[in-house]
């Protein structure tokens, strides 16, 4: 296997892509369900959900419109501060609308408590959330999640729009790095 190929850095699956794909079908069935005669925007939060957006949007039999966000967190560090700046603001007017966020994986769920005030401050009908992912430490949030995909150990994860370093966000599973990645 040549030294480029992405798939030799994982050194463990935790979830398939065949895996994300059926939970996708019962979300999206959840969410038509849940949505029925009201519009709906879904607002993506780049770079990460770009896969769960595309996903997502493509497993709703149903009409809806599709938004971006560019955020990020002040400061270089790795865990989340809480503090955020946006990057790119959405196109779209929110009032009135009913607003899904779709996300990758929510971690300490700061960066996501703030988006959701940001957007409940637009005047929005309703704001709820999406996620793929959700690490231990999310439960301690404050804000609900409506929609999660899995509940998953509090390790870090790359793949399906996740990145470490830029990279592995085009890996069609999710899984762990291998220790040689980090060395
Ligand atoms: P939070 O504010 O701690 O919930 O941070 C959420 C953001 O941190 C996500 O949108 C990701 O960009 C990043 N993140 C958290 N955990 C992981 C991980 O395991 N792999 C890759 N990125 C992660």
């Amino acid at each position: 296997m040549d030294e480029s190929h992405v798939g030799k850095d994982i050194s463990a699956t935790l979830i398939t892509e065949a895996d994300i794909q059926d939970r996708l079908a019962v979300l999206a069935a959840q969410i038509e369900r849940d949505y029925e005669g009201r519009d709906l925007l879904l607002v993506g939060v780049l770079k990460g959900a770009v896969m769960m957006m595309a996903d997502l949007a493509r497993a709703l039999d149903r009409h809806i419109e599709m938004d971006w966000m560019a955020i990020s967190s002040y400061g270089a560090g790795t865990t989340s501060s809480g503090v955020v700046r946006i990057l790119k603001d959405l196109d779209t007017d929110l009032s009135g609308r009913h607003v899904l966020v779709v996300e990758d994986i929510i971690d300490t769920g700061l960066t996501l408590s703030w988006l959701v005030a940001n957007l409940e401050s637009r005047g929005p009908a309703s704001v709820e959330i999406c996620t793929l992912l959700r690490k231990p430490e999310a439960e301690q949030m404050s804000v609900t999640v409506r929609y999660v995909g899995f509940d998953i150990p509090d390790a870090f994860v790359v793949g399906y729009g996740l990145d470490y370093g830029e990279r592995y966000r085009n890996l069609r599973s999710v899984g762990t790095l291998a220790p040689h990645v980090y060395s």
